[in-house]
């Protein structure tokens, strides 16, 4: 299985002084930054955009290699993913996570005023993706079946291979919700056809959550408002490593 990857979900963070927030949260022994990026139409709440992250870069180096420490993992919250690749990579995102539901967004297909531009095909998305020299990730929401990943994840053209699959563990669109625990067999499934794959796992994560997620086989752990609404965040950051690697 790949390696454990910590990564902390700025969401919970100070937002009036966020860089340090960011160069601290590395510092108590983060892997990477999650970086929830929403637009108030895919979800209902906004957060910020690519002139947020790009003021944000310099406090955080840039990692040596793919997944290093300091990967800025941007989960795109956003009904329009393919207009914001570019803005992001020039922003500093290292891994560009995108939501299955609304690349593939019916409504926007069949509206009359779609644009081909609405309506995304996942594999293409991956590819524009990797071709800006990112890696790119695929989430799902709660009511998403995760066989709809397979196809994705299966296709002989690597280029078009996500390097991630994100199984939401709370509606997405705010911090500090319950986790859900009968989203481990997508978990315990995906593990099982791609023991290679890395899994995020994003919400509700915390030291009584972490080991039901670990077990089921997931390797990259987003955690909020456990590591930013804790006294000493680099306890909770290595207390979720041992039960991932254990
Ligand atoms: C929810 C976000 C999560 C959130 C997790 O829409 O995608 O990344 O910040 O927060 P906690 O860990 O507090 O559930
Ligand atoms: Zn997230």
């Amino acid at each position: 299985a790949p390696p454990a990857f910590i990564a902390p979900s700025i969401l919970s963070a100070d937002f009036g002084s966020l860089g340090k927030a960011c160069s601290d949260t590395i510092g108590h022994g983060a892997d990477w930054l999650h970086v929830d990026i929403m637009d108030g139409h895919f979800v209902p709440n906004i957060t910020f955009g690519a002139p947020v992250v790009t003021k944000i870069r310099p406090h955080v180096e840039r990692p040596a290699e793919a997944y290093g420490k300091g990967t800025f993992d941007c989960h795109m919250m956003i009904a329009e993913p393919k207009k914001w690749v570019k803005d992001f990579q020039k922003a500093g995102c290292d891994l560009y996570c995108f939501h299955y539901e609304a690349a593939i967004d019916s409504t926007a297909a069949d509206s009359p005023e779609a644009t081909s531009d609405k309506k995304t095909n996942p594999k293409e998305l991956i590819k524009y993706i990797h071709s800006l020299g990112m890696r790119a990730g695929i989430a799902i929401k709660p009511k998403t079946d995760v066989s709809v990943l397979y196809d994705i994840l299966d296709n002989e053209d690597k280029d078009a291979v996500p390097d991630m699959a994100l199984v939401m563990t709370v509606e997405p669109g705010f911090g500090g919700q319950k986790f859900m625990p009968d989203m481990m067999p997508k978990v315990e499934a995906l593990r099982k056809r791609y023991p290679e794959l890395n899994i995020e796992v994003d919400g509700g994560l915390a030291e009584g959550t972490i080991d039901t997620a670990a077990e089921a086989g997931a390797n990259v752990i987003v955690a909020g408002s456990a590591v930013f609404g804790a006294k000493d965040p680099s306890e909770v950051i290595a207390k979720l490593r041992e039960a991932v690697e254990k």
